[in-house]
This record gives C-alpha cells, structure tokens and sequence, in this order.
C-alpha cells in the first residue's frame, strides 16, 4: 500500500501528538458539561478510537454512518443517511467527529439534521481540513491538521473504501485516482 503514497503527511508520532494536544484542549473546554460524541463512519474509525481514549470526562458515544462519494474522488452532494435513527441529542452539547472537512457538504448535511432534533450545542471536531473554498460553510472547531487540497488516504481514510487501516496519513498517487468517465 505504502507504495500507492506519493508521500506521507503525518507519521504515528505526529498524528499522537496532535492527539494528545486536541484531547487536552476538548478536555478543558467540556470538563463541565455531559458531552454527547456523534461520530461519523467509517472515515472517523481511528480517529476515534485514539481520540477518545485521551479524553477521561464521561461522554456518550453515537455514530452516524452517511455516504456522500460514490467512488469517485469529489463528493457527489448528496447525502444519503444509512441509518436514520438519530441519537440522544436533545438538550446535550453535541461533539461530531469526522476524518476530513472538504466541500463541507457532509457535515453540513449532518448538522442541519442534528439540529432538528434540539440539542443544547453543536462543535465540530475534524482530523483533518483542507486549505479551499467549500460549497457549505463549515468551520472546524477543533482540527487536527490544515492540508493543501489534496486527496489523501491512511488511518481511517479510503479511496474507493481502501487504504483505511494505514497507520499513517499520505497523498494519494494521482494516476491512481484518475478514472475515465
Ligand atoms: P465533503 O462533504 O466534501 O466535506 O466530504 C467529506 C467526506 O469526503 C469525508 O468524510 C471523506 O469521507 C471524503 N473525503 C474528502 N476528501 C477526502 C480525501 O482527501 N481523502 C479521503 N476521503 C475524502
Ligand atoms: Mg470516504
């Protein structure tokens, strides 16, 4: 797979320790109030699982699991809900984790959603945010990492649901993502 990259972004140490620094931050500014984690499959896998475990406040923990790309290397717009049951959201303050910011359509999608159901407060917590102009205004409260716009992959991240359980976060090898329409 390593052979796929056309180089790597972030490695295990540095993705820990922009971890341990977002847990610390998440930790301060919710320690208290009953925080409601909402993440987001399957991209937010690893990012979850390692965020979390640094964060010692007694949270709930909800995933959602939408699709939005087709297979294709640009979102699509459309936000299908795979599971439309919404958590306890009601009167909580809401944490969404997600892997990526990119048009923002998804999470936009998911907060609009997760705002009729009347919770107390909305943040956002992403991994990663690309540097563009999105077609939904979406800003993260909470980002791992700023990255140009490119189309990355590795822990957690797929191409065409591949590539997720890298341990590390690289660039994609473009003749790889280049399809004939
Ligand atoms: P958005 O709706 O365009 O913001 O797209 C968000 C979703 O698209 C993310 O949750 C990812 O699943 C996917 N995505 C966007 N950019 C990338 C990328 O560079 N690598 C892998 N997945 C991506
Ligand atoms: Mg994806």
């Amino acid at each position: 797979m390593q052979g796929d990259l056309e180089r790597v972004l972030f490695d295990e140490p540095a993705i820990n320790r922009r971890l341990d620094e977002l847990a610390d931050q998440i930790s301060n500014d919710y320690r208290d109030r009953e925080l409601t984690v909402i993440a987001i499959l399957n991209g937010s896998l690893m990012f979850m699982a390692d965020l979390l475990r640094r964060i010692p406040l007694p949270l709930k923990l909800d995933c959602l699991s939408v699709a939005s790309y087709h297979g294709k290397a640009q979102t699509s717009g459309e936000v299908i809900f795979r599971h439309l049951a919404l958590p306890d959201v009601i009167d909580r303050h809401i944490l969404i984790l997600d892997d990526i910011l990119d048009s923002g359509q998804t999470l936009a999608a998911i907060r609009e959603k997760l705002e009729t159901a009347k919770p107390r407060n909305i943040r956002i917590c992403v991994l990663l945010s690309k540097k563009k102009q999105r077609a939904r205004h979406v800003a993260g409260d909470y980002v791992g990492f700023e990255i140009e716009d490119e189309f990355v992959v590795g822990y957690g991240l797929d191409f065409m649901e591949r590539y997720r359980n890298l341990p590390y976060i690289g660039v994609l090898r473009k003749e790889l993502i280049a399809q004939p329409d």
